[in-house]
């Protein structure tokens, strides 16, 4: 089969100016930027002058443009449609990225399974592992098509013509890091052999109206490896994230042109593959320890979705040594604010303290909103006193030591309300969300510091232990 009607050539283009070379310099000579030469594939297109027939080109009225949107394809997994924005748009190029051995395979061969049942054909490029490899997965997680096809292979252009001959409704390629085009003398997984590969899968994607899932590997500093220039080339970014000994899993959007980017979609990896988990604020309390100090209950909004989650901290006296603050799903700056607050407006002296900061479940919390709740739960491991057990909290702290607003506010606590919880801490109300939060069924207490919150959220001091030498004074 002849591999393309142009000629292919490569040459080493410089990513600063532009410089063309057909050799490799270490600096680029034109402009003298060091390592910025990539190899890159130069297609010579038939020039218009050449005397043969260009195919016409034309522009199309945006009213005659069928809207994408009502044609999508549900995979029939609800938390994985639900981050897609309701399913796969024909033509689509989306990169599920996330750490090694976190479930990309094993979320995508589900995927896989269940459109090739539900939907049609799909073709499952593995170039990281052999047919057995994958048929050992798929037996485990109990799926089997006859309409899903296994093609180990490492070659692109193998691959693509595959695709061409088997006309797919979806193409799965794991990883664009093992995949490669011939042309390009260097090896997979370089900047130029990604981006080439993805161009082609792009080409490919747009040219036959098949939405395209390309597995990608996170390297430690939580860029897609290699190059983050897969991220630009995509259509959606996908971000499989969770803790690897953790056993839950959360999808998250960070870029979609077909949808919102702050849906998230949340597993649970279970002997027979990722579950999804449809209530994740019931799941990730399970296992609270009721009055224990330390602990409290916040409640995040994930897009459109409250969550309910557990944060743990941990305060002990170090000595004379450097104390340490370690936070686990939370931003350690955001850790190092709050204690700098909690030092400064309520005399805690934590200057002679380790503390640690977990979010349980292997969640990542980022909103401000979780303010509150770090702070009251460092608080309470601190004064040894137990948040309230009927109590969530919510609010992002200034640094005054203020208690700022945050979206959602009704929506949040309707969660809290429907798992039982009956008073919730918050910052001041403005008049809309009085209306809105009479009418539920907890009760909402409204503080304007953080001082003022910490005071109404622990419950009251044992007897046993004395204060005294910890707290200078309560601002
Ligand atoms: P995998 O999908 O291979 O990860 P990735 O493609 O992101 O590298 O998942 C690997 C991990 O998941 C592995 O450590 C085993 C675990 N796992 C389960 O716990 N249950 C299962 O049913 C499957 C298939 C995998
Ligand atoms: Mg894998």
């Amino acid at each position: 089969m002849p591999r393309s009607r142009h000629d292919r050539s490569t040459r080493w283009v410089c990513q600063q100016c532009g410089y063309e070379s057909p050799g490799f310099y270490g600096r680029c000579p034109s402009c003298g930027a060091w390592n910025s030469l990539v190899e890159t594939v130069i297609v010579d297109r038939p020039s218009s002058s050449s005397g043969r027939h260009r195919t016409s080109v034309h522009a199309v009225p945006l009213a005659h443009v069928t809207s994408a949107g009502e044609r999508r394809l549900p995979i029939g997994l609800g938390e994985f449609d639900r981050v897609l924005g309701g399913g796969l748009v024909p033509g689509a190029l989306i990169l599920l990225g996330g750490d090694p051995g976190i479930g990309k395979s094993t979320l995508l061969l589900q995927a896989a399974g269940n459109v090739a049942n539900r939907i049609g054909s799909v073709l499952y490029i593995a170039a990281e592992e052999s047919a057995e490899q994958v048929k050992l997965r798929a037996d485990r997680i109990g799926v089997n098509a006859d309409q899903l096809y296994l093609l180990p292979e490492t070659s692109l252009t193998a691959a693509l013509d595959v695709a061409q001959t088997l006309k797919p409704r979806v193409v799965i390629v794991d990883s664009i890091q093992t995949v490669f085009v011939e042309e390009l003398a260097s090896s997979p997984g370089t900047v130029s052999q990604v981006r080439e590969c993805t161009a082609r899968l792009m080409r490919y994607a747009k040219e036959a109206h098949v939405p395209v899932f390309l597995v990608g590997h996170v390297t430690k500093e939580g860029v897609i490896a290699g190059p983050r220039v897969v991220e630009h080339m995509v259509d959606a970014v996908l971000y499989l994230e969770g803790e690897r000994f953790h056993q839950y899993r959360v999808l998250r959007a960070v870029k979609n042109r077909f949808g919102s980017t702050d849906e998230v979609g949340v597993f649970e990896m279970a002997d027979h593959g990722l579950q999804e988990v449809g209530n994740p604020s019931g799941v990730f309390l399970e296992q609270r320890l009721h009055d224990a100090p330390g602990s409290a209950v916040i409640v995040t909004l994930e897009g459109t979705r409250p969550i309910l989650i557990e944060v743990q901290a941990l305060t002990s006296p170090v000595g004379y040594a450097m104390p340490r603050r370690t936070a686990t799903g939370f931003d350690l700056n955001r850790l190092q604010l709050l204690v700098a607050v909690l030092q400064k407006r309520l005399g805690y002296r934590l200057g002679h303290h380790d503390i640690f900061v977990n979010v349980t479940g292997g969640l990542r919390v980022v909103e401000p909103a979780a303010d509150l709740g770090v702070a009251v739960a460092i608080a309470s491991s601190f004064t040894e006193r137990p948040v309230r057990d009927d109590t969530v909290l919510i609010g992002e702290i200034g640094l005054s030591g203020e208690l700022r607003s945050v979206s959602g506010l009704d929506r949040r606590l309707q969660e809290a309300a429907s798992l039982g919880f009956q008073r919730a801490v918050i910052p001041p109300l403005s008049e809309r969300n009085q209306v809105l939060t009479s009418r539920l069924p907890l009760t909402v207490v409204s503080a304007r510091t953080v001082a003022e919150a910490i005071r109404l959220s622990l419950a009251e001091a044992s007897p046993a232990v004395s204060l005294q030498d910890d707290v200078e004074a309560e601002a």
